[in-house]
């Protein structure tokens, strides 16, 4: 009790602050999301993501090499294929974007991470995450497709899978697949509590995944619900997963408090693409100070119980942290 007690003794310079400081963060905490399309030498900035382009994969090479050189330890793949169709094929097709750039860049540089997000919703013509009939998502038949997909990541070379599209018993799909194929060591990162959000609207500008009617509210979970997320985690880790996700991760710091104090995963949390525009914008019009932003809010994910943050700000704040 005062007067004996006055915590502001420990902050009484950086020096002592340093030394009770409970977060650290570290390049080796983030993954860089990547958007590969076709093409050569393409680098298209996307509009609502200031920072963020659309890459041809000798372009994400290079990114892949200045990455790793920031210290950071992986990347996450997303594909934006030359065609889509009612089935998403492209997804599953040894030449596509994905599968070429994760061959080009485990070759370029080995030690380097590649990640591949396992989903449909950027390869159909109606941009949901699986097999569409009567205006309805199915899950068991989506899983096929899934299976496919993953199995050909694999074998491109992929060092993890990381299932995103919340159909029931992928995890459990993906891991026979991948297993029977001689995959037994490729991890699974499940994204295994997804919600149904607004925040992810810059990313389907980004990946032109935007569903053409309704939304993903069958499949991805209601964004008012905390104990169910425990039970989706439950679930993944059950079917094998090996990581798992809490996606978004702002307003869900109390999922990933709960995930973390609940299983004894690596969690990983996904600072997903509105959250990183929101920062930018409100930067761009002078509001708030960037940087301090950017890793107050990346230490709160951290603090929360993250292992692994998935961030658009991976170098930009590497770079800070490498300062
Ligand atoms: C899709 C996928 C999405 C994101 C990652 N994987 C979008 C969605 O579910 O609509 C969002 C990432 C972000 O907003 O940064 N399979």
């Amino acid at each position: 009790m005062f007067p004996t007690h006055r915590p502001r003794r420990l902050r009484s310079s950086e020096t002592m602050r340093r030394m009770v400081r409970e977060t650290i963060l570290s390049p080796d905490d983030f993954i860089l999301p990547i958007f590969v399309t076709f093409g050569k030498g393409v680098k298209k900035p996307i509009p609502s993501m200031p920072g963020c382009c659309q890459e041809s994969v000798d372009e994400v090479v290079k990114t892949a090499r200045e990455t790793y050189s920031l210290g950071i330890p992986g990347i996450i793949l997303f594909g934006i294929p030359e065609h889509k169709d009612e089935t998403g094929s492209s997804a599953w097709d040894p030449g596509g974007v994905v599968q070429t750039a994760v061959r080009a860049v485990k070759d370029a540089v080995p030690e380097l991470l590649v990640i591949t997000d396992v989903c449909m919703c950027e390869y159909t013509s109606h941009g949901h995450c699986g097999v569409v009939e009567d205006g309805e998502v199915l899950n068991d038949p989506t899983l096929e497709l899934l299976r496919k997909e993953a199995l050909s990541h694999a074998r491109a070379g992929a060092d993890v899978v990381a299932p995103s599209d919340m159909m029931d018993g992928r995890v459990l799909a993906i891991r026979e697949a991948l297993d029977s194929e001689g995959f037994g060591n490729v991890p699974i990162m499940s994204y295994a509590a997804k919600y149904s959000s607004a925040f992810y609207g810059p990313f389907r500008d980004a990946a032109e995944s935007e569903p053409r009617f309704g939304d993903r509210r069958s499949y991805q979970m209601d964004p008012a619900n905390r104990r169910e997320a425990l039970k989706e985690v439950a679930l993944d880790i059950e079917e094998g997963a090996d990581i798992v996700m809490v996606k978004p991760a702002l307003s869900y710091l109390d999922v990933i408090s709960d995930v973390k104090e609940n299983f004894d995963l690596p969690v990983a949390a996904y600072n997903v693409s509105g959250e990183y525009s929101l920062v930018k914008a409100a930067a761009r019009l002078g509001w708030i100070d960037h940087d301090r932003v950017m890793m107050e809010v990346l230490t709160s994910i951290k603090r929360a119980g993250a292992d692994i943050i998935l961030t658009y700000f991976a170098p930009e704040a590497a770079r800070l942290l490498n300062a």
